[in-house]
């Protein structure tokens, strides 16, 4: 059975996995992507950058290519992402004043969210809004709207489409400090205020040798009552990479995946890439390699064994 198949037959939502318009056209990622994966977020055409490049010009020309593939292939989508500090267009980390910018994240999320009405399991509405610190990044959103821009952001995305899972996205959340107490902090003021947010995103790009961690947080961010979810999963291993490290991999893959199976409010775990020759670590963090759970040449690793226990386990 695929992984998708055996999360369902725990409980689970899906497993799910990255796609975008590279993706579905390579041959050796697109056979593993439909036979092992069930719930797909697009790595990079559905953020601002790609879709509302100049105000008023939308371009849905690949996100629509990724939402068509998803639905031809009877796959799920989680939508991803709304408000995010990172490609975002000149145009509007150049907004200067509330009224403005609160007008372009209206018309931004209603325009895209609209368009997959009803199509999208779940929308990452805001992403790493924290620093590591667990102060608020200094985004054009906080600086000129203070925190209530996350108000904003989910209750536009609520009118926009009341089907939709409504999550906040973070990564650095898998160890105690004060970037996951800060999340806690925030979900708890954000339902206070009523505040429409579904669940939460533990991206969990992780590094070999620093998973221990990882149950133990995840249960902390269930006990807000909201849906969790594991939404970018990689284990990046220290090179040089070695059958070793390789083997420690596989028992960390082990462990996040038991980390979800244990936790009743885990609706799912999404990987963040098929094949280590396509990750984005190699290039962003040269020091490390080997994330995924298929090689370059598209052959399961050992870690591909450590999820396959986890999942085969009582
Ligand atoms: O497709 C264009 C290409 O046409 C253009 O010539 C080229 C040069 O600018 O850019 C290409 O787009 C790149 C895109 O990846 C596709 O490769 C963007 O520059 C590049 O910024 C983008 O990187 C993505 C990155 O987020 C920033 O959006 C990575 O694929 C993606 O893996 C990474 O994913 C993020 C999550 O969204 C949030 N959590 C962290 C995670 C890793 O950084």
């Amino acid at each position: 059975a695929s992984f998708n198949e055996q999360m369902a037959a725990k409980g689970k939502l899906y497993f799910g996995n990255i796609v975008d318009t590279n993706t579905i056209v390579e041959n050796g990622a697109v056979e593993i992507l439909k036979t092992e994966f069930g719930m797909f977020t697009p790595e990079y055409s559905w953020k601002w950058a790609f879709i509302q490049p100049n105000q008023g010009e939308f371009k849905f020309e690949d996100s629509d290519k990724v939402m068509e593939w998803a639905a031809e292939n009877g796959k799920q989508i989680r939508g991803h992402t709304l408000v995010w500090h990172q490609n975002i267009p000149g145009w509007v980390d150049a907004i200067a004043d509330q009224a403005t910018l609160t007008q372009v994240v209206r018309d931004h999320i209603n325009t895209v969210v609209g368009r997959y009405q009803g199509r999208v399991y779940a929308w990452d509405v805001v992403n790493e809004v924290f620093n590591d610190d667990g102060t608020f990044r200094a985004s054009v959103f906080y600086r000129l709207l203070g925190e209530e821009f996350i108000d904003l952001a989910f209750q536009t995305a609520q009118a926009a489409d009341p089907k939709a899972k409504l999550y906040i996205n973070e990564y650095g959340m898998d160890y105690a400090g004060p970037k996951i107490d800060a999340m806690l902090a925030l979900v708890s003021r954000l339902q206070s205020r009523n505040v429409p947010i579904h669940g939460i995103g533990s991206q969990t790009h992780l590094t070999s040798g620093r998973v221990d961690e990882v149950p133990a947080q995840l249960k902390r961010l269930a006990s807000t009552g909201l849906e969790v979810a594991i939404t970018e999963l990689d284990i990046r291993v220290k090179r040089p990479v070695d059958d070793e490290k390789l083997a420690q991999q596989k028992q960390e893959y082990e462990l996040v995946t038991r980390a979800c199976l244990d936790l009743p409010s885990c609706v799912g775990i999404t990987m963040w890439g098929v094949s280590d020759k396509d990750s984005w670590i190699p290039s962003t963090l040269p020091d490390f390699d080997a994330p995924l759970l298929w090689d370059s040449g598209f052959g399961r690793k050992v870690a591909y064994q450590g999820v396959d226990e986890a999942l085969q386990r009582g």
